[in-house]
C-alpha cells in the first residue's frame, strides 16, 4: 500500500503530538507543525523511535504564507497530503462583558479562521487525488457551553458548521470532514495550565466523577478517533462530531 502524508497542527504538545504519533505508528508520514520549529523535534522524535517518518514545519496558521510554505515543505519531503488534522488551538477564560474586540478577533484568528486557512492549503492536493480526510479538533464547550468561555465556544462551534458545510460541497471528490469534540483531556499544556490557573469550571476529581466512564481523558484517547477518522474504512462517515468525552456530552 502507498504510505499516506498527514499534516497535523499544533503537534507539538499535547492532542497534536499524541495525534501525530498515532498517525505515524499506523504507517502514516506525518508533518508535525508548531508556532515554533524548535518545539516540535520532540514529538519528530518519539515518531523516528517509534521506526516512523516525520518532518518538523514551524509555522503561525493564521498566516497564510507560512502556512503554504509548510505545506510545500511537506510535500516536497514526503509527497502529496492526504489527511490534515486542525488541532492547532488557544483557550480562553473571560467573562462576556470583558471580552473586547481584539480578545475576540484573535480567538475566531487562531481557533476558526487557522483551520480555514491551513484546510484551503491542503484541499487542492485531496482534489487532485480524490481522496482526503480532514480532522478538525473543536471543544464540548461548542456543544455544552461553558462559563467564561463564550469566545472560545462560538470559535470551536465555528468549527464544526465549517465542518459540515465542507463535508457537503467535497463529498463527492472523496474527502470526509469530521470533528472530534475534546472535553477534559489532562496532560496537555492548555489543560495543566487552565487548572493551576483555578480556571478549569469543575475540580479534577469532579470532573472524573460528572462522566460515567470515570477517569480523566488522555490525548491518547483523541488520537484514537482521529486515526480511525482518517483511515480507509471511515470513508462512508462525514459531517459528524465525534463525542470523546467519557460520555461527558451524550
Ligand atoms: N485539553 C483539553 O481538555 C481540550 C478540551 C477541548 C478542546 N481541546 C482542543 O484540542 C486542541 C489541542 O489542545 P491541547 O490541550 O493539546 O493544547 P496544547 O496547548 O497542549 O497544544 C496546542 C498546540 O497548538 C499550538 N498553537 C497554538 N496556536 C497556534 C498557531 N497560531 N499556529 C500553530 N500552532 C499553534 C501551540 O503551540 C501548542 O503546541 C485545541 O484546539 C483545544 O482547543 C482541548
Amino acid at each position: 500500500m502507498v504510505r499516506k502524508v498527514a499534516l497535523v497542527t499544533g503537534a507539538a504538545a499535547g492532542i497534536g503530538a499524541a495525534s501525530a504519533l498515532r498517525l505515524a505508528r499506523d504507517g502514516i508520514a506525518v508533518g508535525v507543525l508548531d508556532l515554533d520549529v524548535d518545539r516540535c523535534s520532540g514529538t519528530v522524535d518519539s515518531i523516528a523511535e517509534a521506526g516512523g517518518e516525520a518532518i518538523a514545519l514551524g509555522a503561525d496558521i493564521t498566516d497564510r504564507d507560512q502556512v503554504r510554505g509548510a505545506v510545500a515543505q511537506l510535500h516536497d519531503r514526503f509527497g502529496p497530503i492526504a489527511i490534515t488534522v486542525n488541532n492547532a488551538g488557544i483557550p480562553g477564560f473571560k467573562p462576556f462583558l470583558e471580552i473586547d474586540d481584539a480578545l475576540w478577533d484573535h480567538m475566531m484568528r487562531v481557533n476558526l479562521t487557522g483551520a480555514f486557512i491551513v484546510t484551503q492549503a491542503v484541499l487542492p492536493g485531496m482534489i487532485a487525488a480524490q481522496w482526503g480526510r480532514v480532522i478538525n479538533i473543536s471543544s464540548m464547550a461548542a456543544q455544552a457551553g461553558a462559563k467564561d468561555m463564550a469566545h472560545y465556544a462560538a470559535s470551536k462551534a465555528g468549527m464544526i458548521g465549517m465542518t459540515r458545510a465542507l463535508a457537503h460541497e467535497f463529498g463527492p471528490a472523496g474527502i470526509t470532514f469530521n470533528v472530534v469534540p475534546p472535553r477534559f483531556i489532562t496532560g496537555t499544556i492548555m489543560s495543566d495550565n487552565s487548572f493551576a490557573a483555578g480556571k478549569q469550571p469543575m475540580a479534577r476529581e469532579a470532573e472524573v466523577q460528572a462522566g460515567p466512564i470515570r477517569r480523566e481523558g488522555r490525548p491518547e484517547d483523541i488520537a484514537g478517533a482521529v486515526a480511525w477518522l482518517a483511515s480507509e474504512e471511515a470513508g462512508f462517515v462525514t459531517g459528524q462530531v465525534i463525542g470523546v468525552n467519557g460520555g461527558r456530552y451524550i
